[in-house]
């Protein structure tokens, strides 16, 4: 295989003290640099989270090598594979595992990959949908999936979806919605109301009711369900206000890593904590779930209100997540 040039454009992270983190853009990225793989592919499109920001910095205890090409997210073409299961011209995605961690990833013109980390670009999604859902909003497929699988049904009743403005939170809402569940956005920006509202939420809760300590155990049972991204005082919340038999998905910890509750909503109540972690997934899985997300978990407004970043504009982009002014999904265009 000697499909992908001898250099190419690349977005590189590097530490070169222990405080410091040199970033940005090399016109000439060696593509012998890049690891052993059984698929190359040409990146047309990529993503960015908050994850692939941390990976750029000196304390984000993301990247496990250095230099590295972040990237947690990529959509491309297949130029050469060894792999009987792709083949030169295939649209493919990848996401998870060690992509963007401890292996090079999406924000370069070319990667290897293997074989079994790679997933064929679902019929109906372009490459630049695919990088709007991206990791972020395959964690809210994951998660509505999970609790309609312990039995929510839309009719049940209000769900609530925490750190609402957020990648996952915002993708959650606009697939709650699309199956026909009432969603309700929990946030802490009230100025986002209009576009949650426009993703489908019927109502907006503010971040400070769902943060509020409590010395109750329980409360008046509310939710039929909730996705939350914020953990920290958020899922004691959740879990206290979840109704009989109800199940939280709970992916992230925005809001902090600490988890102090009790017992009762599990032992009164039959309520259910649902660990999500979309990076282990395992890939036939992966794949059935993107295949969902093209269909019937496909998030109402898809592609829409995306903004829309290049190799050469990226850095401005990282750090605005990481300041938390990211509204919404940010693609990367990887070539003009
Ligand atoms: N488990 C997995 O596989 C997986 C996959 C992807 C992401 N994650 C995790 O999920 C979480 C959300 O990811 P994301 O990509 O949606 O991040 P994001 O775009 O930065 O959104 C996080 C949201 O959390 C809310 N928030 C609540 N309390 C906060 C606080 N104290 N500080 C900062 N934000 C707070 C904010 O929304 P409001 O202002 O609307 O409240 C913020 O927009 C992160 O913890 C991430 O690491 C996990």
């Amino acid at each position: 295989m000697a499909a992908i040039p001898s250099t190419f454009r690349a977005f590189v992270a590097e530490r070169v003290a222990d405080d410091r983190v040199e970033r940005g853009l090399r016109e000439a990225f060696p593509a012998e640099d890049l690891p052993d793989g059984d698929v190359e592919v040409r990146v047309d499109w990529s993503s960015v989270n908050y994850k692939d920001a941390l990976a750029t910095t000196a304390d984000g205890k993301v990247a496990r090598i250095s230099p590295i090409i972040p990237g947690i997210d990529l959509a491309g073409v297949v130029v050469a594979s060894s792999s009987p299961s792709f083949a030169a011209g295939d649209d493919v995605l990848a996401h998870g595992y060690d992509l963007g961690v401890a292996r090079h990833g999406g924000y370069a013109e070319y990667e290897r990959l293997p074989a079994d980390w790679v997933v064929p670009l679902p019929e109906g999604l372009t490459a630049r949908d695919a990088m709007a859902v991206g990791t972020a909003g395959f964690t809210a497929a994951m998660s509505v999936a999970a609790l309609e699988a312990r039995g929510l049904r839309p009719g049940d009743g209000p769900v609530l979806v925490t750190g609402a403005s957020g990648g996952v939170g915002g993708s959650a809402v606009a697939i709650l919605a699309a199956r026909g569940h009432e969603v309700w956005a929990a946030t802490g920006k009230p100025d986002e109301e209009a576009r949650l509202r426009a993703l489908g939420a019927a109502g907006v809760v503010a971040r400070d009711e769902v943060t509020a300590e409590s010395s109750r155990p329980l409360e008046s049972g509310r939710w039929a369900g909730a996705v939350d991204t914020v953990g920290g005082p958020t899922l004691p919340y959740v879990l206290r206000t979840l109704r009989t038999g109800a199940a939280v998905a709970s992916s992230g910890n925005a809001g902090g890593p600490r988890l102090e509750t009790t017992v009762l909503p599990f032992i009164l109540r039959g309520v259910a904590l649902l660990g999500m972690d979309s990076v282990l997934m395992p890939i036939e899985e992966r794949r059935g779930l993107w295949g969902r997300i093209a269909t019937d978990l496909r998030p109402n407004g898809l592609g829409e209100g995306i903004t829309e970043v290049t190799l050469d504009t990226l850095e401005p982009a990282l750090d605005a997540i990481l300041a938390g002014e990211a509204r919404g999904r940010w693609v990367v265009r990887i070539r003009d």
